[in-house]
């Protein structure tokens, strides 16, 4: 069986799609004890470590690293600065590569990384990977055409071990109107669940901010991004629609109560499973974030198979 390393682990949504790709994973980390707890209410097999990666003396060998360092400072939610230290995390991933030395690894991160002013960060991460003994490429992906039901669109980094002789493809798009099956819809994920579920969902009033772009989308379509802060989560479709009626201005279009996706409701649009648990030790607004920092486990698994079916 094919082992892995998951650094940046979150609650999981990366390891969700190893697991499916049939992938051990011995050794897990985060600095958000909740990350962690909702992990092993779901995937407890793993040693999941909750300290600041930094601290980690040495880690257990693996034929995979897996890492989805932290994207504030290139990401749409995020203050975009190329110069926070924040976009520096990836030494990090580079020193576990260099120590453990798998045969592949794999980077997710916001597909802004690849704009114009930061693309002297995304080439400087390659560089290093290269250095390390890497064969890297790399592809822009959008986790609705793997069978997620929500538009996502991130970069993801994938390196082979020099050594290993077979070249990495990316796999091709399983969802959408010209493949097999169609994008999974927002009824198909959600639409079992209630239509005003108590307690779990952001209550806070719509301000002008959030109102500045449209929010909402219906039923039969796959969702928005779903972010992790709650304020800025998309709208549920119960929620009445908005009407564009300036730049950055939109309506309601009807006198009625509106409302943003639940966690619960997040994490299914994520592609976590029905029965994904999270445990009652944390606030509404931490639940929202491990949900909202999650890597669509569907996305992951569809790149994780390429590279099993490569060095297994
Ligand atoms: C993009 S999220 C990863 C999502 C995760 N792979 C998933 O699929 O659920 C980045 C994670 O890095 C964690 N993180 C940030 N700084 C860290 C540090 N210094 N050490 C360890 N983890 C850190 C954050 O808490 C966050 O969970």
């Amino acid at each position: 069986m094919v082992t892995a390393v998951s650094l940046f682990t979150g609650c999981g949504g990366s390891d969700f799609g190893l697991h499916q790709a049939g992938v051990e994973v011995k050794f897990a980390n985060d600095v958000l004890p909740y990350a962690r707890d909702v992990y092993l209410a779901n995937l407890p097999e793993t040693d999941y470590q909750v300290n600041d990666v930094a601290d980690i003396e040495s880690f257990p060998k693996a034929d995979l690293l897996v890492g989805c360092y932290p994207c504030q400072g290139f990401s749409q939610g995020g203050a975009r600065k190329a110069d926070r230290k924040v976009n520096y995390l990836y030494r990090q991933f580079v020193r576990a590569l260099k120590e453990i030395k798998p045969k592949a690894f794999v980077v997710e991160n916001v597909s802004g990384m690849q704009r114009a002013d930061f693309s002297h960060l995304l080439r400087a991460q390659i560089t290093q990977f290269r250095f390390c003994g890497y064969r890297v490429s790399w592809e822009i992906m959008n986790s609705a055409d793997y069978g997620t039901p929500q538009e996502r669109k991130r970069i993801l980094i994938v390196g082979l071990r020099s050594d290993i002789g077979c070249p990495f493809v990316f796999p091709e798009a399983t969802h959408g109107p010209k493949k097999q099956s169609g994008y999974v819809t927002i009824r198909e994920a959600i639409g079992d669940l209630p239509d005003w579920p108590e307690g779990e969902y952001w209550t806070e009033p719509f301000h002008w901010y959030y109102l500045s772009r449209n929010r909402r989308r219906d039923w039969g379509e796959t969702s928005k991004t779903i972010v992790s802060h709650p304020r800025h989560m998309p709208l549920h479709p119960v929620s009445p629609s908005l009407t564009r009626i300036h730049t950055d201005k939109w309506v309601w279009s009807e006198d009625r109560p509106a409302r943003r996706f639940s966690f619960r409701e997040a994490a299914r649009l994520q592609g976590f499973p029905k029965s994904m648990v999270f445990p009652e030790t944390a606030s509404l607004r931490e639940k929202y974030r491990v949900v909202g920092n999650a890597v669509p486990p569907q996305l992951f698994e569809s790149v994780s198979r390429k590279i099993v079916d490569i060095i297994n």
